[in-house]
């Protein structure tokens, strides 16, 4: 990451010392930072500590005669290749998403040109608050990253969401955002093969059986694999979200279509099967509308056959088989027990298992098992993009790193 710079803004939160840290990993890392500094954050941590971790000056005044001598607050905005705003307090995410620029953090967040990555910290009934979410998920409209807070005791004596995400954990995510488009990356020269969404069996021209899946993790999944270089290849079911940056996407309607697509995709170094496939479809599928029969107490049998299982027919292939094949397990119950079933069953080397009975299935957050030949990992509760990215960089480890690839 030699050469690379950031614009860390430093809100005010105990959490700020953190930034310390966070500068100092940055900078082993060969990413420079410098510093704006807002008038909250100082009464957290002095400027001269920050100012002598990033060996630079830390700007804190909008109205400097000095400051904006030497270097603007607009020209400040965009010097850098990524914004970071770390801690993010509740006021400075909600200055941001309402664009406000009363001071030189939210000035700097309203003139820039580059991404911009958020790492909340506060406390958990700041973080629930309807306001603070209305404002996240106006910044994620607009395009800014906000970091999912860690989950623990918070510094008022509180438990919950909240707590600022561990600086490994925010130095991945600036170094996945510093990484670009497609093409660069860990995972450059490897292909992806995903299946993602629903499928819809036809009953006749009018009526289909199908699920829930919104396809946002499957989704989310290629976007990280194509983030970090992969070649990939989504094979969509029917969904309403639009098609990551980078990725060849495959439009499929029915079970067997994303079976034979998925194939004709192959060879690839990485399968990852996330669509919920419908389990059977009809027998028959009828030329004109079914009609009515007329009677209400008549019962109307339905004749069903199983569809291909994609997974397993990937998982189990003598040749070309994928280096890594990795499956999802949707269960209501006994959800380990289950997936590790299916480790088996299919092939995978990897299951990532998750509890469906709740919001999952359409939903934007995800609770996953990461289970693998080597153990069962649990994985805290985060959005669908994390537990993709997080995936993502997993893979990324393994094909270079093959020691840490195993579930701990
Ligand atoms: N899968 C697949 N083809 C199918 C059914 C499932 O590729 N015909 C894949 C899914 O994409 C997922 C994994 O298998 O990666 C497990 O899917 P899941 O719905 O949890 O399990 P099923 O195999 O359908 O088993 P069951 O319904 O008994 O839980």
């Amino acid at each position: 990451m030699d050469g690379k710079r950031i614009l860390l803004i430093v809100g005010g939160g105990i959490a700020a010392y953190k930034s310390l840290e966070l500068i100092r990993m940055l900078s082993k890392d060969g990413i420079a930072s410098c510093v704006i500094l807002t008038k909250a954050g100082a009464e957290f941590v002095t400027p001269l500590s920050l100012g002598s971790l990033s060996g630079g000056k830390v700007y804190q005044e909008l109205f400097s005669l000095t400051d904006e001598a030497e270097m603007g607050h607009i020209e400040l905005s965009r010097s850098a290749d990524l914004v970071v705003v770390c801690p993010a307090t509740a006021d400075l995410l909600a200055k941001a998403a309402n664009g406000l620029a009363n001071d030189l953090a939210s000035t700097a967040l309203l003139a820039t040109d580059k991404p911009v990555l958020m790492v909340p910290a506060m406390n958990v009934r700041m973080w629930e608050h309807a306001a603070t979410q209305r404002n996240i998920a106006q910044l994620q409209a607009d395009g800014v990253t906000v970091m999912t807070p860690d989950v623990g005791p918070m510094a008022c004596g509180e438990f919950g969401p909240g707590r600022l995400p561990e600086p490994e954990r925010i130095l991945k995510e600036i170094r996945r955002m510093l990484a670009g488009p497609a093409g660069f990356g860990p995972l450059a020269g490897f292909r992806a093969v995903i299946t993602a969404g629903p499928t819809r069996e036809p009953l006749d021209p009018v009526r289909f059986i199908s699920n829930h899946s919104s396809g946002k993790q499957g989704y989310a999944i290629a976007e990280a694999l194509a983030r970090l270089g992969a070649d990939v290849r989504l094979v969509t079911g029917p969904t309403q979200l639009p098609i990551p940056e980078g990725v060849t996407a495959v439009r499929v309607e029915t079970a067997v279509e994303m079976h034979d697509a998925a194939k004709a995709n192959l060879p690839a170094d990485i399968f990852v099967g996330v669509a919920a496939v419908a389990d059977w479809r009809p027998a028959a599928r009828a030329q004109g509308k079914l009609k009515l029969k007329g009677g209400a107490e008549d019962k109307v049998a339905l004749q069903l056959v199983e569809n291909p299982d994609i997974l397993k027919s990937i998982g189990t292939r003598k040749k070309d088989r994928p280096r890594l094949v990795i499956g999802f397990a949707a269960e209501t119950s006994d959800v380990e027990k289950h997936a590790k079933g299916k480790l088996t069953r299919k092939g995978c080397d990897w299951v990532i298992a998750n509890d469906v009975s709740g919001d999952v299935m359409g939903g934007s957050d995800n609770q996953v098992l990461v289970i693998s030949k080597a153990g069962t990992e649990r994985w805290p509760r985060m959005s669908k993009a994390e537990v993709a990215l997080k995936l993502a960089e997993r893979i990324a480890d393994t094909f270079h790193d093959p020691e840490t690839s195993a579930a701990e």
